[in-house]
């Protein structure tokens, strides 16, 4: 076996610069090096979490030899993790000789900034958005700026701005587009197949070279934090101060990218991002569409993983239960061996999955619902956009010739400590005609498969009640009843 080489210098591009750090703490975040170590300020701390995009950065890679920009949240994105990529901030966009950007100039004339706090970042999300869509459409824009929060404009004024930016400027003559084949060919200089570690013992940050080193590192190292997208981890880091070292950075691996389908299973490897299982997970199971894009902003879901969605087990992770409704598995693997589980059986208990020292996360198998079956996902939140799950509720239904439950699955986030599947039920239902009388008579069989918690996002009553209704809306739209019994949430 070749040994792997080893590289120990952090390498990426800042704006026009190279940057090459010798030195960098596995928890660094790029906020901070953007603000303290290069006094780069046009980048902004709002919330810290992932939440408002005030420090909405691009971060251009290649993707299959495509250099590809996508607007990420630099506040929870680690400093470590940009190897090898092209790092762009509010200071690159405006001309040597003064002159504004497109997206610049026309959020001036439509007045989209007044305090100018958030500015930057929605600058950041719409030239993303323009260089990949120069004519969108009032719900691209939207969904572009999904992570975006101002407190003072209002939003009208920054949507004409972004309605107007190509009346500014050509999207091929920006420099990001002009100049793509020197940056492309900078990045593949230093894409040179090498494994990065920097610092020792608890301080050590790697890299893997590639899957095959990943499980070599996860071996020797299973107390390691794993860390793809950040998304989660980011916020143990800025929120609750935890030691996440050392670290294994991943986000960069392409063997953890592909998403395919075969026999009417969609893979999807570990390390691909919502924004990038998009295309697919949407063309062949269309209600995962309008779930994905109501996780984050855009900029969550350019690095958020759904491995990473996964692997931290949180009962109110939004790709778990519809997965387990339509049957998923997951493949794990240590060293070169691999063992492929039933989802559901990964979430062990609170804080606790079935996965083993030196083990990971490697791709999880989404059987396509077969023609004919019914299958649908419902999310609930306090507000419509980029907020976390309430409840959460799955349902993939086939029916027998005669109208009744020939099987049904059903898969609830936010209900236990784990997502969870309501099995009581589904036994309450199969084998029954699927009418009101059925859902009625099965309603009773929630309160002995949950008995969920009252937090900040939800009270108990509310979520099993909620819940309930979800069957029973379940049942309106997969036949022509009007449900009668959906019953009104009244707080006490
Ligand atoms: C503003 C904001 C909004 C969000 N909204 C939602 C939402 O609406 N719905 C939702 O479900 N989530 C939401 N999240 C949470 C988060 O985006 C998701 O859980 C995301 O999928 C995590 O993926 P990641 O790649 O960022 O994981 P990371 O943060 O990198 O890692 C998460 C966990 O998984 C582990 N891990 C990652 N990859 C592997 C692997 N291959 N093998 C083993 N372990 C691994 C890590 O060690 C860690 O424990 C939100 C987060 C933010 C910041
Ligand atoms: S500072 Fe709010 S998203 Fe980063
Ligand atoms: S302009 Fe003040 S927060 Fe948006």
């Amino acid at each position: 076996m070749a040994r792997t080489q080893v590289r120990s210098t952090l390498r990426f591009l800042l704006n026009g610069d190279r940057v090459e750090l010798p030195n960098v703490k596995p928890d660094e975040t790029l906020l901070d090096f953007l603000r303290i170590s290069r006094s780069l300020k046009g980048t902004k701390e709002g919330c810290a979490e992932g939440d408002c995009g005030a420090c909405t950065v691009l971060v251009g890679r290649l993707s299959n030899g495509v250099l590809v920009y996508d607007s990420v949240n630099a506040c929870i994105r680690f400093l470590g993790s940009l190897d090898g990529t092209h790092v762009v901030t509010i200071e690159h966009l405006r001309r040597p000789d003064g002159t504004l950007h497109p997206v610049q100039q026309a959020m001036v004339d439509f007045h989209g900034s007044q305090c100018g706090f958030c500015t930057p970042g929605f600058v950041m999300s719409l030239y993303a958005l323009w260089m990949k869509n120069p004519m969108p459409s009032d719900q691209a824009i939207e969904k572009a700026l999904q992570g975006n929060l101002c407190r003072c404009t209002g939003y009208e004024a920054i949507m004409k701005a972004a309605r107007a930016v190509s009346t500014y400027g050509q999207v091929a003559k920006d420099p990001l587009k002009a100049e793509r084949r020197m940056v492309a060919a900078a990045l593949s200089a230093l894409a040179d197949g090498s494994r990065l570690e920097i610092g020792e013992g608890k301080e050590r940050l790697v890299l893997p070279a590639d899957v095959d080193d990943f499980a070599r590192v996860m071996e020797t190292e299973p107390q390691a934090t794993v860390v793809a997208g950040s998304t989660d981890v980011g916020l143990w880091v800025t929120k609750f101060m935890r030691d996440i070292t050392p670290v294994v950075f991943i986000g960069h691996l392409d063997g953890l990218k592909h998403v395919s389908e075969a026999d009417g299973v969609v893979t999807i490897g570990a390390g691909v991002t919502y924004t990038d299982a998009h295309a697919l997970l949407a063309k062949r199971i269309p209600a995962l569409g309008p779930l994905i894009d109501r996780i984050g902003g855009e900029q969550v879901r350019n690095m958020g993983t759904i491995g990473g969605n996964i692997a931290n087990g949180s009962p109110i992770g939004d790709t778990p239960p519809p997965f387990i409704a339509l049957g998923a598995r997951l493949t794990l693997r240590k060293g070169k061996k691999r063992r492929t589980i039933p989802l559901e059986d990964f979430f062990v208990a609170y804080g606790k999955q079935d996965r083993r020292p030196g083990e990971f996360v490697e791709a999880v198998h989404i059987p396509v619902p077969a023609r004919g079956t019914k299958f649908a996902v419902y999310k609930i939140t306090k507000r419509r956009d980029e907020d976390i799950t309430a409840t959460l509720g799955a349902f993939h239904l086939t029916l027998a010739k005669n109208g009744t439950v020939a099987s049904i699955r059903i898969a609830y986030g936010g209900m236990a400590a784990t997502p969870k599947r309501a099995k009581a039920v589904e036994a309450a239902l199969l084998g029954k005609p699927w009418n009101e009388a059925t859902v009625d008579a099965a309603i009773s069989a929630y309160d002995a498969d949950f008995t969920p918690l009252t937090d900040m996002r939800a009270s108990a009553e509310y979520r099993q009640m909620v819940a309930k209704n979800l069957l029973r809306r379940f049942l309106a739209e997969t036949t022509d009843s009007r449900p009668s019994q959906v019953r009104r949430y009244e707080a006490a």
